[in-house]
């Protein structure tokens, strides 16, 4: 005997509309990697916007509210044919424009059987999404280009954690790489002090935050002896560029006496992380990330070791992350931080978001 599927109650959208305003709009966020979306539809929320993805019978994306306007289920629940997803309750079949094309036994379908579309858009082994001010407006710029999943040089791992925090916990943890001494002293740490008196530069170009560290003679820590035949000390840098829907960061070592840290064209052992960060809600995101890295002759199986320490790595920054903010919230707003040396890049990156959420307020939509 086959069982009925009772769809659970939908959030108030009026509410979560009001809600994505507290999120930067008119951006390009990612929405995953393309491996994550596949032959079944994927359901997501964004800015607090719940999506589903899929793709049709050519391959193309395609992002849909994830909500069929007959009964509510949401989309994601149904399957996915060449022409769209269909509605796992009572069937009827949406395209990649939101339009439904087909109602099981029945011939007319009612213009107003339609659900929302967003941009959605491919590139780089990335799918982004444009969240719009005003729905359905068109995007009105391009998706940023990351060229190093396809550099021929360096091969590249993905990983997602759903987060119990907000994103812009993250964005402070990945701008203050000064924690590597702490909390990942089994990967990619190495000696805090050294860490904590790295020198370190910070500036602001437009809405792009850039922090550069630099700790010449460094012992190299356990990953990078594992991917890179360092054979003493070894110079690093960090060039870590936030943009508001993601991080870049490049970080690697070579040995001292060959080429200058600051040199982009330098060689050495290389790191480059992309790292998506995507509100979900107020109080939880996405964060897709990437590792990139480049093959020593001799130490051919080095980049696995990099991803699967990468992988370990991310998870110890998660730990981190949840309990702060699980602490955040026991202790209340009132309970003030008091910033340190280390928080220059962060707190650049956070004025750039209380610029655009106040610009976003002033202008009229
Ligand atoms: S709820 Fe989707 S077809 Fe009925
Ligand atoms: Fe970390």
């Amino acid at each position: 005997m086959s069982s009925t599927v009772i769809p659970q109650a939908q959030p108030n959208t009026a509410a979560l509309a009001t809600n994505s305003k507290h999120f930067p709009l008119d951006q390009w966020y990612v929405a995953g990697f393309s491996t994550d979306v596949q032959d079944a539809p994927v359901g997501r929320t964004f800015l607090n916007h719940k999506v589903v993805l899929f793709r049709t019978g050519d391959g193309q994306i395609a992002a849909l509210e994830d909500r069929c306007c007959h009964r509510a289920l949401p989309l994601s629940c149904g399957t996915v044919e060449g022409r769209g997803v269909r509605c796992g309750y009572h069937g009827m079949l949406y395209g990649s424009n939101g339009e439904c094309l087909e109602i099981p036994g029945q011939d007319r379908v009612p213009a107003k059987a339609k659900v929302k579309s967003y941009h959605v858009r491919e590139q780089d082994r990335i799918i982004w999404i444009w969240m719009p001010r005003t729905d359905g407006a068109e995007p009105t710029m391009q998706p940023p280009h990351y060229p190093h999943h396809d550099d021929p040089r360096y091969k590249f791992g993905t990983g997602s954690y759903h987060y119990q925090a907000p994103w812009q916990l993250i964005h402070d943890n990945l701008l203050d790489l000064s924690h590597l001494g702490y909390v990942h002293l089994k990967t990619i740490g190495g000696n805090a002090r050294l860490h904590m008196n790295a020198p370190m530069s910070v500036s602001v170009e437009g809405d792009m935050v850039k922090v550069v560290r630099s700790m010449p003679g460094s012992t190299p820590p356990p990953t990078y002896k594992a991917a890179w035949p360092f054979t003493d000390l070894c110079d690093r840098w960090q060039e870590i560029e936030f943009h508001l829907t993601h991080l870049r960061i490049w970080t690697g070592a070579v040995e001292p006496g060959t080429d200058a840290i600051d040199d982009p064209l330098r060689g050495g052992f290389h790191m480059r992380g992309f790292h998506g960060i995507t509100p979900e809600t107020e109080n939880t995101c996405h964060y897709f990330w990437s590792m990139s890295s480049n093959k020593h002759p001799e130490m051919p199986e080095n980049i696995e070791a990099v991803i699967e320490q990468t992988a370990f790595t991310f998870d110890e920054d998660r730990g981190v992350i949840e309990q702060q903010h699980a602490n955040m919230k026991a202790f209340g707003e009132a309970a003030e931080w008091v910033d340190i040396h280390v928080d220059a890049g962060a707190n650049r990156a956070r004025r750039i978001v209380n610029k655009l959420l106040s610009q976003q307020q002033q202008e009229p939509t």
